[in-house]
């Protein structure tokens, strides 16, 4: 090696010893007579001083010309500070540099490569190269390799084995639409890129490789959010003769493994919550327990008093924000202008103030008595000092804006910290959901999820009614994982299509290969597969993936670096028949 050490590890213990280190000029401090440079490399930070009066002439002039983030190989000797840095691990120490070279030099950085940066997003996205030498970028791609490289020691150690799906395939329905390639041998014909290796891996199951994973790249072409990338990666997961039980069992223990090896957490045993309840409770199937809120009906209690908003509603649903009765209007009138915004729906807010002296104030007080006001707080569990916030209205539009409001208020409350951990299974979700507009049954999950065996017999009479065998890892309100146990016989797998709206033509056109597997000996098995880029955020206590992938795309899908997707060359469509 060109260095005896990195930037990041000398200390106390090293004074007086002689050493070379390598890395890039961060940040150069010129006094005349004493010049410091900040040595960085993927390790740490080392301080380099150099003095007029005692070091070599010509070293003296090499570091008068250094510029920022030049490739530098120093050596000297490791000195105590005397103005001590307690922030970074080399702080007690410096190197009195005797002897120094530029292995590279390099024009000035579009921004600056230290922790704060003042490069705006744009312009890191497109010198990603650059941004990706900052500490904060460097820890979360360390992270990565870290929880994959547990992943895999933990799968490994319970005989799972990882083998490779294709990527150049045929549609795989996961919900997205697939991003398409064009065959240069078989003009007018398209493979898609795999939205998961679904099929693949149950194929694995026919060949009797009966515990399966991949660390693997999926690609879907979706609308961008903060935990979504057109690829990204997976966890994938497949387990021959197991029962849901089995599968919750072996993946809450992987996910146990991560939380222990790499944050030195222990979250216990991952509860698990029926849909239903997750929907009833908390107004969404990705809940966040992190705190309660638990949303309680009150239809029965206030329906019938005169108040005609309440009267002409399906549903109103209340929740409990604790010690918030203090709420001044001005507060109380953002929040109203929150749910009564387009994307949240709602017409309005109701509250209810607990007083301090057992008194109820509410902005309904016209309609309803102390009493039913105080019938309202005792359903809540509301006791003196709470806030209580009603909303009213259509069904399935007041639980979504109730979930919209309680996360608010979860954040207003400082209820959502990070660094703490409150996973759960969602079991028990529908098999299908149904499109009143195009008449058409959509599945909840994927089209080879099994309903729970006793809902079998709903396919023929109520479909819509049908449990899936399906379950969905949640952790803080995000939905890191899912999966489910599969159809394995063909006769089933082939009812699912149908209702599906799949004819028997499309069925085989599709997905003849997995029809024809079930002939021959498929065993029961079921799996899942995590979200890999969330989990990276979540372990870290972040919302948004980019900053775990190394080459993400920008939220209009695009990479500014490599300038990707970019036109082809006539030539190129030619001969691709395009
Ligand atoms: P599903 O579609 O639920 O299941 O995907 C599994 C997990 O992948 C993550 N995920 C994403 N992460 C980042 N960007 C995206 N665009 C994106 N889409 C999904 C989520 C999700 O929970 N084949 C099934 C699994 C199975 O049944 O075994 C599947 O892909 O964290």
């Amino acid at each position: 090696m060109l260095r005896t050490h990195n930037c990041g590890e000398l200390g106390i213990k090293d004074v007086k010893s002689n050493v070379t280190l390598c890395g890039w000029a961060q940040k150069i401090r010129d006094k005349g007579k004493i010049i410091w440079i900040d040595l960085r490399d993927r390790y740490g930070i080392t301080q380099l001083m150099f003095e007029e009066d005692s070091s070599d002439k010509n070293t003296f002039d090499i570091a008068k010309k250094c510029g920022r983030e030049y490739v530098i190989k120093v050596s000297g000797e490791v000195s105590e500070r005397i103005s001590k840095n307690p922030n970074i691990s080399t702080g007690d120490i410096e190197i009195k540099v005797s002897e120094m070279e530029y292995l590279n030099v390099s024009e000035v950085p579009p921004f600056t490569i230290e922790d704060e940066t003042d490069g705006g997003e744009d312009l890191r996205m497109k010198y990603r190269y650059l941004d990706l030498r900052r500490s904060p970028l460097q820890k979360n791609i360390f992270l990565r390799h870290k929880l994959m490289s547990e992943t895999r020691n933990y799968l490994n150690s319970q005989e799972f084995i990882e083998i490779e799906t294709p990527v150049l395939i045929k549609s795989t329905p996961e919900g997205a639409r697939d991003f398409i390639v064009p065959s240069r041998m078989n003009q007018g014909e398209y493979y898609a890129l795999p939205q998961s290796p679904q099929t693949f891996k149950q194929l694995l199951m026919v060949s009797g490789y009966d515990k399966y994973y991949q660390l693997v790249k999926c690609f879907r072409d979706e609308d961008l959010r903060a935990d979504r990338q057109p690829e990204f990666t997976q966890i994938d997961c497949e387990m021959s003769f197991v029962t849901r039980e089995d599968v919750l069992k072996s993946f809450g223990k992987l996910i146990n493994h991560l939380f222990n090896e790499v944050l030195k957490t222990d979250i216990g045993e991952i509860p698990i919550m029926q849909y239903d309840e997750a929907i009833n409770s908390y107004g969404s199937d990705k809940p966040d327990l992190r705190f309660g809120m638990r949303f309680r009906d009150i239809s029965s209690i206030v329906q019938g008093n005169g108040f005609k908003v309440f009267d002409d509603s399906e549903v109103i649903l209340s929740i409990k924000v604790k010690g918030a009765s203090s709420y001044s209007r001005k507060e109380l009138d953002e929040l109203t202008n929150f749910v009564k915004k387009p994307q949240i729906g709602s017409k309005g807010l109701v509250y209810i103030k607990c007083n301090e002296d057992g008194s109820f104030k509410s902005s309904v007080d016209k309609f309803y008595t102390q009493e039913i006001l105080n019938d309202i707080a005792n359903v809540n569990n509301a006791k003196k000092n709470d806030l209580i916030l009603i909303l009213a209205g259509e069904k399935s539009q007041t639980f979504s804006a109730m979930s919209s409001l309680r996360i608010l208020m979860g954040d207003r409350l400082g209820l959502r910290d990070p660094n703490n951990f409150k996973p759960i299974w969602i079991v028990d979700f529908p098999m299908f959901s149904y499109d009143k507009e195009s008449n058409d049954y959509h599945a909840m999950h994927h089209p080879f999820t099994s309903p729970i065996s006793s809902d079998t017999k709903l396919l023929d009479s109520e479909p819509i009614k049908a449990k899936a065998n399906a379950y969905d890892l949640v952790i803080n309100g995000v939905e890191i994982g899912g999966g489910s146990i599969r159809i394995h016989q063909r006769i089933l797998q082939e009812k699912v299509f149908k209702i599906l709206g799949f004819s028997s033509k499309e069925a085989n056109d599709q997905f003849g290969f997995l029809l024809n597997a079930f002939r021959y000996g498929t065993p029961p098995h079921g799996g899942i597969a995590f979200g890999f880029d969330r989990l990276c955020a979540l372990f870290a206590g972040k919302e948004s993936i980019r900053d775990f992938i190394a080459f993400p795309k920008n939220t209009s899908g695009r990479d500014t670096m490599i300038d990707s997707p970019s036109a082809i060359d006539e030539d190129q469509l030619k001969e691709l028949g395009l």
